[in-house]
């Protein structure tokens, strides 16, 4: 077995000299070291902390954050938040419930007291947190660890809320796992014939692929042109549908370009697309309409603003995105664009986790495979999972 090295600093941590808190955090992180055999520590650049939504962390979840946070635990790097389970500003008109909003605004200021930034998205790298090839982080959502590590080609682990939370603090990571080049290698090729046009394709590849794959890390051929948008839904869907944590995209993402001779090689063409599509969607007729998972950029959201102008919308329809990514989208007109059709842009929150189930929805049409993957699960809905054009004439119609 090998020994996890501490500097003396590290070990001091270690052994109280900075606090019950710190201390805490890094017996968890060496303990991980251990477990995975990391032999040293590194520096990381950022955190992504996970687990925000008082729908998934609970009660126990908030009197923790609030324990640590009295305890005088402070972020030692820049450190960005996971959605909540609301629109922190606008939660009331859309019709979240008064008292999950006073838990949740609890939980974010706890995280706030820790000095972490309330970006509340699963796209941090729209709103400052965007490391460059190369750089260690520790990210806990697992769409933005998949784009960290795939599409930036940052390096970190898919940590869990406590890792990251824990490696924020102490301002570093066990260096295992894809925070080394000889765990990002590909382990299986996927050739892909079939016609990728919509971002709901690209979901519907992800969700196929990340049963292919499982945790392992599948590397693209013959997807043709795929734009930043595409390869968000892609690797969300996979690490939903798997746990895949990286991918190769041949011509297209930073560390593509290796060799792949003989690895496993499976083919995802026509005939896997529409089992994807028919496996995704088990719903007729959404009683809402959910885009932006993950959270939409300004260009996915100037899209749905077009596809809007001059429509009005019979049903529900939501776009959910960062806060900043919607400021932007106000100072650009889209948001009135599509206040005027009938539709919202909902910010700080998403599809999941939110609590659309206790209010009112049974059916979400969606055209991410990740929000499909997940939807039935998490938030009891039947879902119709179609390309954003046949969900918009869903909606008009
Ligand atoms: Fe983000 Fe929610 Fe999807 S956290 S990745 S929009 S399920």
């Amino acid at each position: 077995m090998i020994d996890l090295f501490l500097d003396r600093t590290q070990e001091g941590m270690l052994n109280g000299e900075q606090g019950e808190v710190v201390q805490r955090c890094m017996r968890l992180l060496t303990r991980l070291g251990e477990i995975y055999g990391a032999e040293k520590m590194i520096p990381i650049t950022s955190a992504q902390v996970a687990g925000v939504s008082y729908k998934s962390i609970g009660d126990p979840g908030l009197e923790f954050l609030q324990d640590f946070a009295s305890k005088g635990a402070r972020v030692r790097v820049l450190t960005t938040l996971n959605p909540a389970g609301m629109d922190l500003k606008d939660w009331k008109d859309l019709g979240f419930p008064a008292d999950f909003a006073e838990k949740q605004n609890m939980i974010i200021k706890a995280y706030t007291d820790m000095g972490i930034k309330p970006t509340v998205t699963c796209t941090p790298y729209y709103c400052g947190n965007l490391p460059e090839r190369g750089e260690h982080v520790a990210w806990s959502e697992s769409s933005a660890v998949s784009f960290a590590n795939s599409v930036l080609g940052a390096r970190t682990n898919r940590e869990g809320g406590p890792s990251s939370l824990a490696a924020a603090i102490c301002g570093m990571t066990p260096d295992y796992g894809l925070h080394l080049d000889e765990n990002r290698k590909p382990s299986v090729v996927i050739r892909v014939s079939a016609d990728m046009k919509a971002y709901s394709d690209f979901g519907a590849l992800g969700y196929w692929a990340g049963k292919q794959a499982g945790n392992g890390i599948p590397y693209f051929t013959g997807m043709g042109p795929a734009s930043q948008d595409m390869l968000k839904g892609l690797g969300a869907a996979m690490a939903a549908s798997g746990a895949v944590a990286l991918y190769h995209v041949e011509g297209v993402t930073p560390e593509s370009g290796q060799d792949v001779s003989g690895l496993e090689e499976v083919a995802f063409g026509e005939a896997e697309l529409e089992e994807s599509y028919r496996k995704l969607g088990s719903g007729h007729e959404p009683d809402i309409i959910i885009f932006g998972c993950p959270h939409a950029s300004i260009g996915q959201i100037r899209e749905i603003a077009e596809k809007l102008k001059g429509k009005k919308v019979r049903k529900k329809l939501w776009i959910c995105c960062a806060r900043q990514v919607k400021q932007q989208a106000e100072e650009k007109g889209y948001v009135s664009m599509i206040e005027k059709a009938g539709g919202n842009v909902v910010a700080d929150t998403c599809m999941v986790v939110s609590p659309i189930e206790s209010m009112g929805f049974r059916t979400t049409g969606v055209d991410s495979g990740k929000a499909g993957n997940y939807l039935p699960g998490f938030c009891r809905q039947s879902v119709v999972f179609r390309n954003a054009d046949d969900l918009i004439r869903e909606a008009i119609s």
